[in-house]
């Protein structure tokens, strides 16, 4: 079978496409046929070393496709069924071998390709605006960089919950398709323009939240934008790491919240897989949630993959097509 292998750490060149024996599945395992992979920005950080990781091996923690053989003692899935996963490692690859105690079926009428666009991103805006910060009606809140992944998603499922959202994006063609999230109002990164839109937006109070994936360089003006008692998860660094700050500076500023949250943490259990995960996948097969993908490549193509999504030149989900007979046209 064809995959996807990192053998050193480095740019998007050190992504391989390599020959290897397809896996059979152990005890408690399924092996999955792909469609689709997500490509995510954990995909980039364990490329490139900045969270260090074992070599060799197959990057890609995201996907969907049809389960074609099990190992002994699996219960929770059946050959035939379409499944979708996070978290698991060897997405980029045309078969991947999985515990099959953390697959969530793919509800009848949803392709596997938007299945496996969603089902990361949208479980991590998920449990961010139901857990990290339940965002109630009437709250205003700040996503930064809401033409991303995440961030677009984030933006529907706060408006759903009938909160008012405030987005940051790089260009105007990513400020257009954030306002067509449902953003109430899109600023750039200049220094000032978040917090006089947030102002603007609250009477002057600030955010009732802040979700930040971007890190370093937004960590500052986020804590400023955010109202007495209010939250800044900090979910990721697309920007760079956050240096350690003084707490003292949360109780000047407002006995401030600042957390730094992971989807493992929210899934850990199956239970809450399943929970999380089907509402997530439900909410896209009714067209609730509206899942753009907005960059399509071959298997193959996947340095080209991260190339596109370091350089900030992808606008929502970037997803690689794993199987010849689900391919869809290339939108790159
Ligand atoms: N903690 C969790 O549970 C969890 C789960 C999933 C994802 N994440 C995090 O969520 C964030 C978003 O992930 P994603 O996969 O949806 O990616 P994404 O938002 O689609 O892409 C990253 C975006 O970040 C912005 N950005 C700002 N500075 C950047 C820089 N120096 N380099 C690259 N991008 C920069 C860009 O948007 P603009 O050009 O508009 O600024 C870019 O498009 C990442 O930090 C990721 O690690 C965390």
């Amino acid at each position: 079978m064809k995959a996807i292998r990192v053998s050193r750490a480095g740019g998007p060149e050190v992504l391989e496409l390599v020959d290897v024996p397809r896996p059979s599945p152990g005890p408690g395992e399924a092996l999955v046929r792909l469609a689709a992979a997500g490509v995510n920005f954990i995909d980039v950080y364990l490329r490139s070393g900045r969270y260090p990781r074992e070599l060799p091996y197959v990057p890609g923690q995201e996907g969907a496709g049809t389960v074609v053989e099990l190992g002994p003692g699996v219960t929770e899935v059946a050959v035939g069924d379409v499944v979708a996963w996070a978290n698991l490692p060897g997405s980029y690859a045309e078969y991947a071998l999985l515990s099959a105690d953390r697959l969530v079926p793919v509800p009848a009428g949803l392709d596997p390709e938007t299945a496996a666009a969603v089902l990361l991103q949208g479980m991590t805006a998920h449990y961010l605006c139901h857990d990290t910060h339940p965002v109630r009606p009437g709250d205003t809140v700040v996503v930064h960089a809401a033409a991303g992944g995440v961030g677009m998603l984030l933006t529907q499922l706060v408006r759903m919950r009938g909160g008012t959202v405030i987005g940051t994006a790089s260009t105007e063609a990513k400020a257009e398709a954030a306002r067509e999230a449902g953003a109430a109002e899109v600023v750039d990164y200049r220094p000032g323009a978040l917090l006089a839109a947030v102002r603007k937006h609250t009477d002057g109070l600030g955010a009732a939240a802040v979700f930040d994936g971007i890190g370093g360089p937004t960590f500052d003006e986020s804590l400023a934008a955010l109202r007495p008692r209010g939250v800044l998860a900090v979910y990721g660094q697309s920007g760079g790491p956050v240096p350690p700050f003084d707490l003292q500076r949360l109780n000047a500023a407002g006995s401030l919240f600042v957390t730094r949250p992971n989807l493992e943490h929210h899934i850990t259990a199956r239970s809450e897989l399943l929970r999380r995960g089907t509402a997530v996948l439900r909410l896209a097969r009714d067209g609730a949630l509206d899942v753009r993908v907005g960059r399509r490549f071959p298997l193959a193509g996947a340095a080209d993959a991260h190339t596109a999504l370091e350089a900030r030149a992808t606008i929502a989900k970037t997803v690689l097509t794993c199987s010849p007979e689900t391919a869809g046209s290339p939108v790159r």
